[in-house]
């Protein structure tokens, strides 16, 4: 029983309720379907992993460590870098090791937007952006991807006309979650076109920067020096490595950013656990893991995707991410979250409608699906699938 409320806050995020992605994973566990809703492995890292940390904590690293991060790991992060995207950080200044990417991006919006500043965030997108815009008091100014054909893509000339003398910051999330897409070097032109010349910073989200499709190659910020001396760029330890429940990721941003971010990361976190950072210090020396994740997760999209070849569901290019969208319009006219929870329910199957990464409803008939999962959850998900 709870007890009747008697002191209630003004809520800071009135229009925040529970997230879709609980709420699916939930009816998912409820009607027995296999969730491919919620964007997480359902397979185990590799042993080596855990057991290096397992070893951190029995060797006694059980203490604070430094405010920024162990010095291994930065120098590890900072070494990757330079040699898949040719930017040198300096471990020390530039690199800071983070609870998971979402508190990255809180604390970076925290440290740089001030009350009225506006942030442009590009839709659909991933749901923590614009609650923690608003936590920091800024404004959230909506761009919608454009959908035809080839899939979604940004519409550079309407993300010009909204940046205003307000503008502080520009969200960006490549790969792209929910919809699969990635940067082409034209995107990175037009972006650099409309930056130069303002102050506005950005922030990079590319927690997907390992999962890249059919050859082509992930168009960091951090290649691109123009882009970069403006940029924070996040990245997540959870996707890489498939442990997504430990919470570790890193920022990098040149120093002068990279203080500001401290300045709020040392109190709203201070550090991040000593035995997992010494851990995964340990296993990033070795390249063959991300360097393995493109080929993994392409053979696991293909699978899926041959799966779904015979059904009505119209399958969107999926150049990057562990998530494949499609178009439903062609099995039901119902909204996207009727269709997912239906789907779910009568055909065993849980998704994510695409109108969540939206803050105004928007329907487009299309759901989303995680494909990172066991070639069996994938396979038995198909079957159901297919009847469609
Ligand atoms: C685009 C995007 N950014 C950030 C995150 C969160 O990453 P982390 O679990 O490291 O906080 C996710 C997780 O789904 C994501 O899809």
């Amino acid at each position: 029983m709870t007890t009747t409320a008697r002191f209630v806050p003004v809520s800071k995020l009135p229009e925040v309720g529970t997230t879709i992605f609980s709420v699916m994973s939930a009816l998912a566990a409820e009607k027995k379907a296999v969730n491919l809703g919620q964007g997480f492995p359902d397979f185990a890292c590799d042993p080596a992993l855990p057991a290096m940390v397992t070893q951190a904590m029995t060797d006694g690293y059980n203490q604070y460590p430094p405010m920024a991060g162990l010095p291994q790991l930065r120098e590890q992060i900072a070494a990757k870098i330079k040699t898949i995207y040719g930017h040198q950080y300096d471990a020390n200044a530039e690199v800071t090791v983070t609870a998971g990417a979402t508190q990255a991006i809180m604390t970076i919006l925290l440290a740089c937007v001030h009350p009225g500043d506006e942030v442009i965030v590009i839709e659909p997108a991933y749901d923590s952006y614009v609650p923690s815009i608003r936590l920091a008091g800024g404004i959230p100014v909506f761009v919608s991807m454009e959908l035809d054909e080839r899939g979604y893509h940004i519409p550079w000339d309407r993300l010009k006309a909204s940046i205003s003398d307000k503008t502080r910051l520009i969200m960006l999330n490549s790969p792209h979650n929910p919809t699969g897409t990635i940067l082409a070097p034209a995107d990175i032109a037009a972006l650099t076109d409309i930056v130069r010349d303002t102050q506005v910073l950005i922030a990079s989200d590319e927690v997907y920067e390992h999962m890249v499709f059919d050859g082509q190659r992930h168009e960091s910020l951090a290649c691109y020096p123009e882009l970069a001396e403006r940029s924070f760029i996040i990245s997540s330890f959870g996707k890489t490595y498939h442990v997504t429940g430990w919470k570790v990721g890193y920022v990098t941003a040149p120093a002068a950013l990279m203080t500001e971010f401290r300045k709020v990361h040392q109190f709203n976190v201070f550090t991040v656990n000593t035995p997992m950072q010494l851990g995964l210090a340990q296993y990033m020396s070795n390249p063959a893991p991300y360097l393995d994740l493109p080929t993994y997760y392409q053979r696991k999209r293909d699978l899926f995707r041959d799966g779904l070849q015979g059904s009505r569901l119209r399958l969107l290019p999926c150049a990057g991410t562990y998530f494949q969208s499609v178009d439903y319009s062609a099995v039901s006219a119902l909204s996207e979250l009727e269709f997912a929870r239906w789907l779910t329910t009568e055909i065993g199957v849980a998704a994510i409608p695409v109108s969540a990464f939206y803050q105004q409803s928007r329907e487009s008939g299309i759901v989303r699906f995680c494909f990172a999962k066991q070639d069996a959850t994938l396979q038995e998900a198909l079957s159901r699938l297919q009847k469609l």
